[in-house]
């Protein structure tokens, strides 16, 4: 296993969409093991194979206290959606920044894990936003990215400001 390097906003690359796994081969429960690895070392949630620049459907989330909840989700599709969430996000892509937005309270998402079975998932509260937080990375969004404009503006020159202090 190996820890990836998790790219970070505004890095134009976390704008591409990922395409559907096809093929669920070693290669593919290499990329599931490694994002895992990097989201436990990154004391992270969530991460989407987008944020360590490979282009591929592929999810791993873990919620719990315990660390010991992996949640693997390849090709993952929202089948129902409910209620209104408000629960506040951070992004291993963007560092320091942590919002609110609204989001649904609950999910049911179906999806295949990285051995190629089909499964169906029910979540609530903090998995299910971190669930549709990963899907939108699928989709070439960060979550700020779906915040106001003047919002975006003042995070942009947070992030600009946190970069010239680290150079
Ligand atoms: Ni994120």
């Amino acid at each position: 296993m190996a820890i990836l390097n998790i790219l970070r906003y505004p890095d134009a690359r976390l704008h591409k969409v990922a395409e559907p796994v096809k093929v669920f081969d070693d290669s593919l429960k290499r990329l599931v093991a490694d994002m895992a690895e990097t989201m436990y070392a990154a004391s992270g949630v969530g991460l989407a194979a987008t944020q360590v620049d490979v282009h591929k459907q592929v999810i791993v989330v873990d919620v719990s206290d315990r660390r010991d909840s992996l949640v693997v989700l390849v090709n993952p599709e929202i089948v129902e959606a409910s209620g209104v969430s408000d629960i506040e996000e951070g992004c291993l892509s963007v560092p320091g920044i942590y919002e609110t937005l609204e989001r649904a309270e609950r999910v049911k998402v179906r999806a295949f894990d990285q051995h190629g079975k089909s499964f169906t998932l029910e979540a609530q509260g903090l998995l299910s936003v971190c669930i549709q937080h990963e899907m939108d990375h699928l989709q070439g969004k960060v979550f700020i990215e779906r915040l106001s404009q003047l919002k975006q503006q003042r995070i942009r020159a947070r992030i600009a400001k946190q970069l010239r202090k680290s150079a």
